[in-house]
């Protein structure tokens, strides 16, 4: 089994091979608008492809240093691949924010339910962020990932004690949800001899949309605490000695674009800090969250992560100078700015089908097994011809996956160069919450991922095999068939 390979053409001798270095500024077949604006090198949420991509002599398309048509012959498609250099450059883009822009201690927390892997907790640890967790899984995957258990959290709204247990047992921080976390805590924790860390989430009361954004008394949320009872379950915790409440919670929304709603959460947060700290906790920790959005097509422009991380810490700071709070600790929570950029999917082109006047569907081996988010949300996403981006775009298509569903289109009405049955099609901004969120539909087994990096591609998901799928299937002796 191959889990490490350098790509076959070697870009140090390779002469058509990129000069490392100098990221490629793409002007694909797909309206060069969508990539005609400059690479940002250090907010990689702002990009549409990662840091490292690079075009060679030929015209071809490299992230990582691998050619990905290369990637595509070696590993197979639909593949998903990490660059190793945005992810980390997108961590330090975080950490070097909170330290310029935060008075006060900080700390990112990687919002893992974007990705969560063994390679990706290593990477993301090793820069020096923490992890947040909502699944036993994800909690598993975290520790043996070499996450530090004093730098993850342990979301989720309904936990069971299984989870609670392995949280408290391994000292993983526990994110409390609602009355059930608490009855649950009391009966496994109330026998320890040390307090179990807590946050309190609770409902902000700040709604976001896309373009605009409502402050409400009650959220409809199945998240958090409702602002409403947050004394009360503050109150009854100071009577917990199992509790040690050493901070607050609130996460506003996901792909935001906008920065108001988190400076106003900055102000509601710093109030619950006032009361939950007038009521005896520590309350060392504020934890705002994530939500920043990335780009996905040329039109979108979210605010930078140095931006969001000014306005977010300029805000809390304020907000607790006002109030004259002790600065708390500040956490945070990306998911999607952290993960998304790094990520991209190779796709073999397959079949055409092509109704006069009305459309051309082109379809590739993947589709909403490995990214369900065009079906779920309509989202949008870029792509190119891996081995011709820069091509004259000559036709408009509409890219299919190969799922029994009609709805089951990854790109709609996209202008690509034609394309031809074995073309390598890359659709960017993949590293967030489509592996994460990936099904067995029509039982087509995941995708392997590969994390690429200086021209060395690492396996990080090995390839699911068709037998793999059989394997919690359970036949009934009656049912057998005899032979
Ligand atoms: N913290 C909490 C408590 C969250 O619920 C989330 C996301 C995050 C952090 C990370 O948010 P981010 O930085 O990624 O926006 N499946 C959807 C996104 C769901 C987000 C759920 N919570 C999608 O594909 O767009």
């Amino acid at each position: 089994m191959v889990t490490s390979a350098s790509p076959t053409t070697d870009p140090t001798t390779d002469p058509v091979a990129p000069s490392p270095g100098t990221p490629a500024v793409i002007t694909p077949g797909e309206g060069a608008a969508a990539f005609e604006q400059d690479v940002d090198p250090v907010s990689p949420n702002r990009n549409l492809a990662p840091l490292t991509a690079q075009l060679d002599g030929l015209g071809r398309l490299w992230v990582g240093g691998c050619l990905l048509s290369d990637l595509a012959r070696t590993y197979g498609t639909p593949l998903y691949v990490l660059d190793e250099a945005t992810l980390r450059a997108t961590c330090r883009a975080y950490r070097l924010a909170l330290a310029e822009h935060y008075p006060g201690e900080a700390l990112a927390l990687y919002a893992s339910k974007a990705n969560s892997s063994l390679a990706i907790t290593a990477l993301v640890a090793s820069e020096g962020l923490g992890l947040d967790a909502v699944s036993a899984g994800e909690l598993l995957t975290a520790l043996q990932g070499g996450m530090p258990a004093e730098r993850i959290v342990l979301h989720g709204n309904n936990k069971s004690a299984e989870e609670l247990q392995l949280a408290i047992a391994r000292g993983v921080t526990v994110v409390l949800d609602n009355w059930s976390d608490i009855e649950l805590l009391q009966g496994l924790a109330a026998s320890r001899p040390d307090p179990v860390r807590l946050l309190v989430r609770f409902t902000p009361g700040i709604e976001c949309h896309t373009h605009e954004y409502i402050r409400t008394g009650h959220l409809d949320s199945k998240f958090g605490f409702d602002p409403d009872q947050l004394e009360a379950v503050l109150r009854h915790l100071a009577g917990c000695p199992w509790a040690r409440v050493d901070g607050l919670h609130a996460h506003i929304g996901s792909q935001i674009f906008e920065l108001e709603p988190h400076r106003d959460l900055a102000g509601v947060m710093a109030e619950a800090l006032a009361l939950a700290r007038s009521l005896g906790h520590p309350c060392g920790d504020l934890n705002v969250g994530g939500g920043l959005g990335i780009r996905y097509v040329g039109s979108d422009d979210p605010p930078s992560i140095q931006e969001w991380v000014r306005v977010v810490a300029t805000a809390v700071a304020e907000a607790c100078r006002q109030r004259q709070l002790a600065l708390p600790r500040l956490l945070c929570e990306p998911g999607r700015s952290l993960v998304a950029t790094a990520g991209i999917t190779l796709y073999t082109v397959g079949s055409r089908k092509e109704i006069p006047e009305l459309r051309t569907y082109l379809s590739v081996d993947g589709g909403m097994s490995d990214n369900p988010r065009p079906i779920t949300y309509q989202s949008l996403y870029t792509a190119v011809l891996a081995d011709r981006p820069l091509a004259e775009a000559t036709e408009t298509v509409t890219v299919a996956g190969k799922h029994c569903e009609s709805g089951d289109v990854l790109l709609r009405d996209v202008r690509l160069p034609a394309a031809a049955a074995g073309d390598v099609l890359t659709v960017f901004a993949t590293g967030a919450y489509n592996a994460a969120m990936g099904s067995n539909y029509n039982r087509i087994p995941r995708p392997a991922a590969v994390l690429v990096h200086e021209g060395v591609a690492d396996v990080v998901q090995r390839r699911e095999q068709p037998e793999d799928l059989l394997r919690y299937d359970v036949l009934p002796a009656r049912l057998a068939p005899v032979t």
